[in-house]
Parts: structure tokens; sequence; C-alpha cells
């Protein structure tokens, strides 16, 4: 299981000194100007020391993180409930839950996805345009907009996602719909930004969708794409995703993707994040305590109901994921994933 929960990184950067502080209010900082070399970041992933004193029993981690529940809006929205979890029904291809124990996990994976970025919600040099219209693709519990808006009053944040997550009670600059990315795109505006982190179950057809971003940006506005192989961390998982004309690792190529389209100053970066406490440091230990957590607890949602459409037996999709789960806690396995985060510009003339 260990090979198929390790991810296959190609190129890797450390991130462990990744932006030190978090943009001010109102303030757009410059992003990286590039991606290091992949023998670079790879030299930075296998560089991560084992930690061969303390690994799971590190209190000074504290023993949880905290959950966070928000008020859902479900009117006129349908539901599907299959074995025990609940799940947007507009939708067919997104097998992912969305009920309260999966809006906890992507709380948690929020976090996690900031503390691999240095606090920062954006790598793309926001502080070269002016920024009015931003858009989040697949929002999720809307944690992502709402603090972005938060950040930037002068910043109208659209949400869009297709489950009502989000909740009622939001900065007034950040609005939410229920929207279908795999459809043709309607808004009413351009944006100068347009951004979509850990959206590849969601997505077959991703030229589509660069191209309907390209389409949807001001002249000079930038699309960032995040996503992680983390949520594609078994062959099984990306061997049925691919049946399913899911591209499990798409975040790999969106760097090529947006060349393709006629973005300019794409620039690519790869964060590594250990699974699990085994790595030296205590802000490696903090990102792989949280990461297990967020992968162990993200196991049945990620892979139950895929396995079972592609025919396996209750029974074995149970013992299968339990023996994931008994080798995630296994602190002899080192395994690591990668943060891909991708952006571009579109071009001012055009
Ligand atoms: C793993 S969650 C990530 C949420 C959020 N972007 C974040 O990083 O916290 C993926 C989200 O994408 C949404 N999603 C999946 N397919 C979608 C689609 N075709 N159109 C819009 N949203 C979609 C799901 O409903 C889910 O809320």
């Amino acid at each position: 299981m260990i090979d198929n929960t390790r991810m296959d990184v190609d190129y890797v950067k450390e991130a462990d000194n990744a932006a030190a502080a978090p943009p001010q209010p109102e303030a757009f900082g410059a992003g990286p100007t590039a991606a290091a070399p992949q023998q670079e970041q790879q030299d930075i992933i296998d560089n991560l020391e084992v930690d061969l004193i303390r690994a799971d029993d590190d209190s000074a981690l504290g023993s949880d993180v905290s959950s966070i529940t928000t008020s859902m809006r479900t009117a006129d929205i349908e539901f599907r409930y299959e074995h025990g979890r609940r799940y947007q029904a507009s939708n067919a291809m997104y097998h992912l839950p969305n009920d309260i124990q999966e809006m906890d996990r992507l709380e948690l994976q929020h976090l996690i996805w900031l503390e691999l970025t240095g606090g920062r919600l954006y790598l793309a040099p926001l502080d070269q345009i002016s920024v009015t219209h931003a858009l989040d693709l697949g929002t999720g519990t809307g944690n992502w907009a709402i603090e972005f808006a938060s950040q930037h009053p002068q910043v109208k944040v659209l949400g869009t996602d297709l489950s009502p997550i989000q909740p009622e009670y939001v900065p007034a600059n950040c609005d939410f719909v229920i929207d279908d990315a795999t459809q043709e795109w309607s808004f009413h505006e351009r944006f100068d930004y347009i951004h979509s982190r850990a959206l590849s179950m969601g997505i077959a057809d991703w030229d589509k969708f660069v191209d309907q971003a390209y389409n949807y940006l001001q002249p000079g506005g930038f699309l960032e794409l995040q996503g992680s192989a983390l949520w594609t961390w078994g062959r099984k998982v990306q061997a049925v995703c691919g049946t399913l004309g899911i591209d499990a690792a798409a975040a790999q190529k969106h760097g090529d993707r947006l060349r393709q389209r006629g973005f300019q100053e794409v620039n690519a970066q790869c964060l590594p994040c250990p699974l699990g406490p085994w790595a030296k440091g205590q802000r490696q230990k903090r990102l792989g305590w949280m990461a297990r957590k967020d992968l162990y607890e993200g196991i049945d949602a990620i892979s139950k109901k895929l396995f079972l459409m592609a025919g396996d037996s209750e029974e074995e999709v149970d013992a299968f994921l339990a023996r994931c789960k008994e080798e995630l806690l296994d602190p002899t396995i080192h395994a690591c994933m990668p943060l891909d985060i991708i952006w571009g510009q579109r071009p001012f003339n055009q």
C-alpha cells in the first residue's frame, strides 16, 4: 500500500520558508517569480529528514484540530443519501460527499494548504494588476473565498459550487452561487482573478475549463489552479477515476495546459507535505499530522463510492480501506505528497 499512498512526485519545492507572512489587508503581494527546476525540487523532498526520535506522540502538537461547522442553505437543493453519507444530486460524476463530516475535512484541508503556502491564499502576482472581481470555482465551504474577501474588501468575490455548503453570514463583498463548472459558464462579468483549489475530482475536461477561464478573465487577469496528488493517493483511485474520464493527476499537467491556451507568465510551485509526523522540525510535524488526519478521515469520502462504482463489493471496499488506514498510521512508512499550484496571466493585448 505504501507505493500506492506514496506520491509520484515529479517536481517538488520546499515550502518551509515560503512567504513567511500572509498578505496585509487590502495589499496584494507579488507571487514568486519562477518555479524551481525539477531536479532541485526533487532534491528537496528527498532531503526531508526523518525524525527518528519523535513521531506520533508529540503532545506539543495538540490532540485534535477543532471542527468547524457551517450553517447550510438547503432550500430547493436535492441530496442523495448512500451508505451513510450525503451527496449532491445534480452532477453524477462528482463522487465525494457534502455532509458535515466532509465539510469539517475541507476546513482541515484549508488549514493544511495555508500552512504549506506560508499563509498565502494565492501565489499569482496580483500586485501587478488592479483586482476588483475574483472568482473561486468549486469553493466548497467557501473558506478560501471568505478569507480572500475579508483580506481584500475592495474586491467582489464570487464562489461557486455544486453544493450549498457555504455559511450564510459572510463578508458583504462575498457571494456564493450553485453552479456546475463543467457546464457552459454564464457569469455576468469578467474577472481579474480566477482561482480554483482541489477540484481534480470534479473536472474531466480541463482544457475546456482553462478555455472558459481564459475567456472570463479580463486581459491581464490571472488564473490560479491549486491541486494536490494527495487526493489521488492510490493507483486504484487513479485507475477508477480514469474509467470515469477523470484525470486524478490533472494538476501536474496544468502548466502545459495553460501555455497551450495562450496564458503567459505561467509559473508552477510544488510544495511537499509529509503524510504523518515523521519528518524533522515542528512545522513539518504539524503539517504531517494534519495531512494524515485529513487523509485518514477522507479515505472513505474519496474512495468508497468510487470503488463501489467500479464494481467492488462493500465488504471488499471496507476491508481494503481499513488496511489503508492501518498503514497510514504505521510510523515506519514515510509517505509524502505534493501540493501543485499553477498560475498564468491572460495577455493584456487579447
Ligand atoms: C475537495 S473540495 C475543495 C473545496 C475548496 N475549493 C477548498 O479548497 O476548500 C471540491 C469542491 O468542488 C466542488 N465541485 C466538484 N465538481 C464541481 C463542479 N463540476 N462544479 C462546481 N463545483 C464542483 C465540490 O462540490 C466540492 O465542494
